[in-house]
């Protein structure tokens, strides 16, 4: 396989537990390099938040194996883990998981560059908040002192800070006001684009699947059932647990 063929993730026959209970069992998928989107769909507890704690090293895997790059995450050696680690950021639900309540964005930003404590270094936090679409002088407020979608950006600009090549989203846009959220979906979109990210996509939305996804899968009690464009997943779905999960979602109107 040539290099630009190995995928930038892939997912080998994964099982998850946490103490004895088997959570995920035998997942497998892979994402591209990017610009690219997969999304993990499926109803709440079928496991989509801990496939992506694993992804990101946060869960360890019980059999299976996950290869970022072509590496084997559980096999790398310090350097290669300190690589990996930046390679994939998160975004949760909402920003205040990431930003620490005490900090001002200044220092979390910096904190996140690597760069603590140098003065000389606002242009490098200035130019994260600009790419996310906030103002520089935000620098100096706390994360209480934020608007939810302006925290939420802010915890973008954090992820964006190690020039990560995939983000995993876990709900990101779901705790915010349905206008902010629309936003915050061009936000994505554009970055998407711009840093040819790859997105590991997990959410309730399925406007923002359409919008971020080339890929979608659908899990339930922990397997993948149906795996697909997403083209063909929304809106020719084959399983009956699909066909019941879309039309039990609300869809977004007017705003996308
Ligand atoms: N730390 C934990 N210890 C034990 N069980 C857990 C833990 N975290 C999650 N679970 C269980 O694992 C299952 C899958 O949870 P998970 O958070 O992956 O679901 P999800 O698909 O992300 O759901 P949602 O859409 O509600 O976020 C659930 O039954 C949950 O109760
Ligand atoms: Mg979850």
């Amino acid at each position: 396989m040539s290099e630009s063929q190995i995928p930038l993730l892939h997912v080998s026959d994964v099982t998850l537990a946490y103490g004895r209970t088997v959570i995920v069992d035998r997942v497998k998928f892979s994402i591209p390099d990017g610009p690219s989107g997969m999304a993990l769909i499926g109803e709440s507890g079928s496991g989509k938040s801990t496939i992506a704690r694993a992804v990101l090293g946060l869960l360890p895997i019980k059999s299976g194996s996950i290869r970022v790059a072509g590496k084997d995450v559980a096999r790398m050696s310090r350097a290669e883990r300190k690589t990996y680690r930046s390679t994939l950021q998160p975004v949760f639900q909402d920003g205040t998981e990431v930003l620490d309540p005490r900090m001002t964005i200044r220092s979390c930003l910096r904190e996140a560059l690597g760069v603590v404590g140098r003065e000389q270094h606002d242009d490098l936090v200035a130019d994260l908040l600009v790419d996310v679409g906030l103002g520089p002088e935000l620098m100096a407020r706390h994360p209480h002192e934020l608007s939810g979608g302006q925290r939420q950006r802010v915890a973008i600009a954090r992820a964006l800070a190690t020039r990560p090549r995939l983000l995993v989203l876990d709900e990101p846009t779901s705790a915010l006001d349905v206008t902010v959220q629309a936003k915050v979906l061009d936000l994505f979109e554009r970055l998407q684009a711009e840093h040819s990210l790859s997105f590991l996509l997990i959410t309730h939305n399925l406007s923002i699947v359409d919008r971020l996804c080339d890929e979608a899968a659908v899990i339930s009690q922990g397997r993948i059932v149906e795996h697909g464009s997403t083209e063909s997943v929304l809106h020719d779905p084959q399983h009956a647990y699909t066909k019941k999960l879309i039309s039990s979602i609300p869809r977004l109107a007017a705003a996308y």
